[in-house]
C-alpha cells in the first residue's frame, strides 16, 4: 500500500496498521479503525490526540469524521492524557448487582480520584465503564488489558501491588 505523509505514525505502527488493513477489500479501510486507533494509542502514552485521529484518518485514506465517531463512541480510547495505568471498572448491571459499587468506592478511597480521574502522581487513570462483556463473573475489572472478575476489593489491591 502506498504511505501517506504521517510522521505521528512510525514505521512499525505503520506495519502494524497495514496488517489490519490487509484483512479487508481496499474499499472497506474503515474496518481497520478500530484496530488503528488502539495500536496508535499503545504507542502514545495511551491517549489520542486530536492530531493523531487525523493522522490516522489520512493514513487510512477514510474521512476524518469516521475516526472521530468511533473513538469518541468507544470507552476504551481516551482522547486526554491518562495515567500509566487504567483501572476500568464495568457499572453496568450484572455487575452492579455484584458488587462494583463497593469497588468503585474502594478505589476512590483508596487513591483519592472519582471515576474519570487520574492519580496526582499520574500512576492511575479511573475509570468507570459499560459492560466490559464477562457479566457472568461480575463484578469486572480491567486494568490495563488484563481482565479481572469477581473482583473484591481485596483481590484489587493485590491486582495492582506490583504495578510501578
Ligand atoms: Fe459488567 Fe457485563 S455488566 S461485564
Amino acid at each position: 500500500m502506498s504511505f501517506s505523509n504521517a510522521p505521528l505514525l512510525t514505521a512499525d505502527v505503520r506495519a502494524e496498521i497495514d496488517r489490519h488493513l490487509a484483512k479487508y477489500p481496499p474499499e472497506w479501510k474503515q474496518s481497520a479503525i478500530m484496530p488503528a486507533l488502539t495500536i496508535v494509542q499503545d504507542d502514545h502514552g495511551g491517549w489520542l490526540s486530536r492530531e493523531l485521529l487525523d493522522e490516522i484518518a489520512a493514513y487510512l485514506d477514510v474521512p476524518a469524521i469516521a475516526v472521530y465517531e468511533v473513538a469518541t463512541f468507544y470507552g476504551m480510547y481516551d482522547l486526554e492524557p491518562v495515567g500509566r495505568h487504567k483501572i476500568c471498572v464495568c457499572n453496568s448491571i450484572s455487575c452492579l448487582l455484584s458488587g462494583s459499587e463497593e469497588l468503585i468506592a474502594h478505589i476512590q478511597r483508596k487513591y483519592g480520584v472519582a471515576p474519570g480521574e487520574t492519580t496526582a502522581d499520574g500512576k492511575f487513570t479511573f475509570k468507570e465503564f459499560e459492560c466490559l462483556g464477562a457479566c457472568k463473573d461480575a463484578p469486572v475489572a480491567m486494568v490495563d488489558k488484563t481482565y479481572a472478575e469477581r473482583l473484591t476489593p481485596d483481590d484489587f489491591d493485590r491486582l495492582v501491588e506490583g504495578l510501578d
